[in-house]
C-alpha cells in the first residue's frame, strides 16, 4: 500500500519544481539590460535543473503507487532583476519545505527514498545560500575579521 502522507508531499515539491521551470525560463525571456548577458544563461540552466528533479520525483511517485500532480505552483514573475532573484528564492525556500516534508513522512520501508531526498535537500540548500548571496540576504562577514597576511622574509 502507497504511503499516501510521502506521495501528497512528493507531489507538492514536483508541483513547485514544474513552478520553478517556467518560472525561471520566464525569467530569462524577462529579464533586460547589461545582466541578461549573464542572467539569461543563469535563468535557463536553473530552469532545466528544475526540470530533471521534476522528472526524477514524478517517477518516484509513480513507482511508490502514487499519480504525478500535473498543477505547478505559484508562478511569479517581474521585469526587475532583484525582484526575480527575490520570487526565485521565496520558491526554493517553499520546495525545501516540501521537501523536508517529504522527509518527514518517510518510514523504515522508504529508507531508500529518504536517501534521495537527503541528497536532493543538500543540493537545494546550495541554491538557496547562492540565491541568498544574489539578493544579498547573506553577505560574507569579513568586517569584523583581521586579515592577516604572511610575511614573506
Ligand atoms: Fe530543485
Amino acid at each position: 500500500m502507497a504511503n499516501q502522507e510521502l506521495v501528497d508531499n512528493l507531489n507538492r515539491a514536483l508541483g513547485l519544481e514544474l513552478a520553478a521551470v517556467i518560472q525561471y525560463m520566464q525569467h530569462s525571456f524577462l529579464v533586460t539590460g547589461a545582466e541578461r548577458e549573464v542572467y539569461r544563461s543563469f535563468f535557463r540552466e536553473q530552469s532545466e535543473e528544475s526540470h530533471d528533479h521534476a522528472k526524477t520525483l514524478g517517477d518516484k511517485v509513480v513507482a511508490i503507487g502514487g499519480v504525478p500532480t500535473v498543477e505547478p505552483g505559484m508562478i511569479r514573475q517581474s521585469t526587475d532583476l532583484k525582484e526575480m532573484l527575490r520570487q526565485d528564492l521565496a520558491l526554493e525556500r517553499e520546495a525545501m519545505e516540501a521537501y523536508m516534508a517529504a522527509w518527514e513522512s518517510c518510514k523504515d520501508s522508504d529508507r531508500p527514498t529518504r536517501f534521495m531526498l537527503e541528497e536532493r535537500i543538500s543540493q537545494e540548500q546550495i541554491h538557496i545560500e547562492e540565491l541568498e548571496k544574489l539578493t544579498s540576504e547573506r553577505k560574507a562577514n569579513v568586517t569584523k575579521e583581521k586579515i592577516t597576511l604572511r610575511q614573506v622574509s
